[in-house]
């Protein structure tokens, strides 16, 4: 596995393999790495022949008051688990390889960017999409893959990849959750044991949805009011929860097949984000 801190070295390396026809595969990550990361490798270790995991805490997509400085780092682990993998290359640039001093130029997708996670955290996607872009450029993956977890960023990639006609094939990886159904994050580890307890209230309020949906629920503001008060009585206090069209993330009035269900959740300080599509 090549270990790799600096952009020339890893555009050397990459261009030889490009050079043989090597398919590149890429899985952006900013470490502290569990099973919803491994299984987007696995997915990348199928669509293609070299693969390419990058590690780098992005400063840029923290807003002043996140946890920028508190983010979970493991780097040795990490890499423990990528040879496990069999990964190709693991790239962890440092902030001032990616950001020098001098750095000025951002990436915003419109609108996609303003609503839901977007709300609370307005800076967020455009230093999302600006290091994935970068992240795009050095790697130049000839696909990628994203989680559904983060279902509205991966929606924003897929825009930015389509806009600036990139020539990368974006896939998406299903949610990979704890047993008792929590999404798998790295920021579960600031959970205390009773908050940790509580926050699986997010997957069965999302499952409670989906049954009643399927039992004839397609009442959006019911729907939600009714998932609003099973998190609330768990102690979480809701940022959001919507139900948005899957594509434009606008909100629907009528739950249908399709529907994406959305939230993002704090208990203590820790917000937690989770989605279903119906
Ligand atoms: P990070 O939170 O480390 O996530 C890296 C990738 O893993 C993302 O595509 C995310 O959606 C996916 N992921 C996280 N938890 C998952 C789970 N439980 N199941 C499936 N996939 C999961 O997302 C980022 O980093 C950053 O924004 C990044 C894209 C690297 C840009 O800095």
């Amino acid at each position: 596995m090549h270990l790799v801190r600096e952009i020339g070295v890893l555009k050397k390396i990459i261009r030889q393999y490009k050079k043989k026809g090597v398919i590149i595969g890429f899985v952006p990550t900013m470490g502290y790495l569990h099973e919803g990361h491994l299984s987007l490798v696995r997915i990348a270790k199928k669509k293609s022949q070299f693969v390419v995991v990058s590690i780098f805490v992005n400063p840029t997509q923290f807003g002043p008051r996140e946890d920028l400085q508190e983010y979970p780092r493991a780097l040795k682990k990490d890499l423990s688990l990528l040879r496990r993998e069999d990964v190709d290359l693991v790239f962890y640039p440092t902030v001032k390889t990616m950001y020098p001093t001098d750095y000025k130029t951002y990436v915003e997708v419109q609108d996609l960017g303003k609503v839901l996670c977007g709300i609370s955290r307005p800076s967020h996607f455009r230093g999302v999409t600006t290091v994935v872009l970068k992240l795009f450029n050095i790697v130049e993956p000839d696909i990628a893959v994203f989680g559904e977890k983060d279902y509205q960023q991966l929606i924003i990639i897929n825009r930015m990849v389509k806009d600036f006609n990139l020539n990368v094939k974006i896939f998406g990886g299903m949610i990979i959750r704890e047993k008792d159904g929590l999404a798998m994050s790295s920021r579960n580890i600031y959970l205390n044991q009773r908050q940790r307890r509580d926050a699986v209230v997010l997957y069965q309020s999302l499952q409670w949805i989906k049954h009643a949906f399927k039992n004839g629920l397609f009442n959006t503001s019911k729907a939600i009011e009714e998932i609003e008060k099973m998190i609330s009585k768990r102690g979480g206090k809701i940022d959001y929860i919507e139900a948005v069209d899957k594509n434009t993330l606008k909100s629907v009035e009528i739950l249908k097949k399709g529907t994406l269900v959305t939230l993002a959740v704090y208990f203590g300080k820790t917000r937690l984000i989770d989605n279903i599509v119906l």
